[in-house]
C-alpha cells in the first residue's frame, strides 16, 4: 500500500477519512485574532504523523459491529457539529473572520462505521497531542518539528505557549460538545497526565543525583513517566472511542490495553531511534535526549550492566564530552537491543489484547500498526 506523507501508511479503511483531518482540525482552531490563528494553526501545515486520530479512527472501526449498550447520553450529529467560535465580541467584532462549523459530514469520504463524536474524538486528540508539543518544544528549546523551524523559534516563547494552551481550550469545547461526562473525564485526565509526566522527567524523584545508583525502580520510573507522557493519550482515547461506541465494558477494557500497550512500545521506539537515526531522518534533530540531561531506556538498560554510567547520569551529561561519551556508551552495551525487545513485548501484548475482535480491515490496520511501530525510523 502506498506511504502516506511522513511515510506512515494511512490504512486504508481509514484512508478517506484521514484526508480530512487537517481540515477539520483548523476548523477547530479558528480565531478572529490572525495572530493567533496563524501560531494555533502552525504545526497543522505539515501534516504529522496523525497516529493517534488514526488509531481512534481504526479502534472505532474494529468494534463498530460488536454488541452495544444502551448509554444515558445521547450524541446526535447536530450537537456534535454546531460552531464553536470565538468569543461573542470577537466574532462581532471581526465578521469576516474565518469561523465556520466544522465538517465533521466528510460528503463522499464519510464512513458509516465511524460515530460524528468518534470522529470528532480523532480530532480532540490531535489537538491535545500537538498542544503539548507547542509546549514541549518550549521546554525543550527544541529548534525544528517535523523539518521545520519549531513554533517557539518562528513565534516566540510566548506565542508558542499561549498557542498551546488555545488547542486545550479549543479541545475542552469539542469534548464538550460530545456530551459524555466519562469520555470528558477521560480525555481531562489525559491533559493532567502530559503535566504529570513531563514533571516526572524534569525532577526525577528516585534518582539522587549525588549518588546515582541503579535499582529496580529506575526502570519502574522510567515507565511510569513513560505512561503518562505518551501513553495515557494514546491509551485513554481508544478506551474513550469504545466508550463512544457504547460498547460492553471488556470491549472499552480491550480498546485500553491495545492503547497502553502500543502507546509504551511507541515511546520506547522514540527513546530508541533517538539513539539509532539521523536528525535529517528524523526531521529534528538526534541525540536531542542526552543533550536534554534525559536517560532514556537505552540508557538505563546500558547503565544496569556498566554502573560507570552513573557518574554521568547524576550530573546529567552536563560536563564537556558526557554526551559523546554516554552516546558511546550505550551504543557498544546492549541498550538499544534491550528497548527493542521490551517495545515488541508490548506490541505483541498490543496484539492479543484485540485478538478477540470480529476480523475486518481495521482490526487487521490496529495489527498493522504494531508492527509499523517497530519499523518506523521516524
Ligand atoms: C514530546 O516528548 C512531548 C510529550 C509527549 C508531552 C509533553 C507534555 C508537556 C509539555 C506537558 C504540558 C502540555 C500540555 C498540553 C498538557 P519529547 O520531547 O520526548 O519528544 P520530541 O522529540 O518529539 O520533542
Ligand atoms: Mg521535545
Ligand atoms: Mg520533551
Amino acid at each position: 500500500p502506498p506511504a502516506g506523507p511522513m511515510g506512515i501508511d494511512p490504512l486504508r479503511s481509514v484512508a478517506k477519512e484521514m484526508k480530512f483531518m487537517t481540515g477539520n482540525i483548523r476548523q477547530l482552531l479558528g480565531s478572529g485574532h490572525p495572530m493567533l490563528d496563524t501560531v494555533s494553526k502552525y504545526y497543522t501545515q505539515s501534516e504529522g504523523k496523525y497516529i493517534r486520530p488514526m488509531l481512534v479512527l481504526l479502534m472505532s472501526q474494529a468494534t463498530a459491529t460488536l454488541p452495544k449498550r444502551s448509554r444515558m447520553y445521547s450524541r446526535g450529529a447536530e450537537e456534535v457539529d454546531r460552531p464553536i467560535t470565538s468569543s461573542a465580541v470577537l466574532a462581532d467584532a471581526n465578521p469576516s473572520s474565518p469561523l465556520t462549523a466544522p465538517t465533521t459530514h466528510n460528503g463522499d469520504g464519510v464512513d458509516a462505521s465511524v460515530l460524528p463524536s468518534q470522529r470528532r474524538l480523532a480530532e480532540i486528540t490531535e489537538l491535545i497531542h500537538t498542544a503539548s508539543l507547542l509546549h514541549d518544544d518550549v521546554i525543550d528549546t527544541s529548534v525544528a518539528r517535523r523539518g521545520n523551524p519549531s513554533a517557539n523559534i518562528e513565534f516566540g516563547n510566548k506565542m508558542a505557549v499561549l498557542a498551546g494552551d488555545f488547542l486545550l481550550g479549543r479541545a475542552s469545547v469539542a469534548l464538550a460538545r460530545l456530551r459524555d461526562p466519562e469520555v470528558t473525564e477521560l480525555l481531562a485526565t489525559v491533559i493532567a497526565n502530559l503535566v504529570e509526566g513531563e514533571f516526572m522527567q524534569l525532577k526525577n524523584t528516585v534518582l539522587d543525583e549525588k549518588h546515582p545508583v541503579w535499582t529496580d525502580e529506575t526502570i519502574t520510573y522510567y515507565l511510569q513517566k513513560t505512561y503518562l507522557k505518551s501513553a495515557s493519550l494514546i491509551s485513554k482515547s481508544c478506551r474513550a472511542a469504545a466508550l463512544l461506541g457504547d460498547h460492553s465494558v471488556e470491549v472499552v477494557e480491550a480498546a485500553y490495553q491495545y492503547g497502553k500497550n502500543l502507546g509504551l512500545a511507541f515511546q520506547l521506539v522514540d527513546d530508541m531511534l533517538d539513539y539509532t537515526v539521523s536528525g535529517q531522518e528524523l526531521g529534528k534533530p538526534a541525540g536531542a535526549d542526552l543533550e536534554l540531561g534525559l536517560a532514556t531506556a537505552p540508557l538505563l538498560f546500558a547503565w544496569k550492566n556498566n554502573r560507570e554510567l552513573g557518574t554521568l547520569v547524576g550530573r546529567k551529561f552536563g560536563e564537556d564530552g558526557d554526551v559523546d561519551m554516554a552516546r558511546e556508551m550505550v551504543r557498544r552495551s546492549d541498550g538499544i537491543e534491550q528497548t527493542r525487545a521490551l517495545a515488541q513485548e508490548y506490541v505483541d501484548t498490543a496484539a492479543r489484547a484485540i485478538s478477540g475482535f470480529p476480523d475486518s480491515d481495521a482490526k487487521n490496520g490496529l495489527v498493522d500498526m504494531c508492527s509499523k511501530v517497530m519499523s518506523r525510523r521516524k
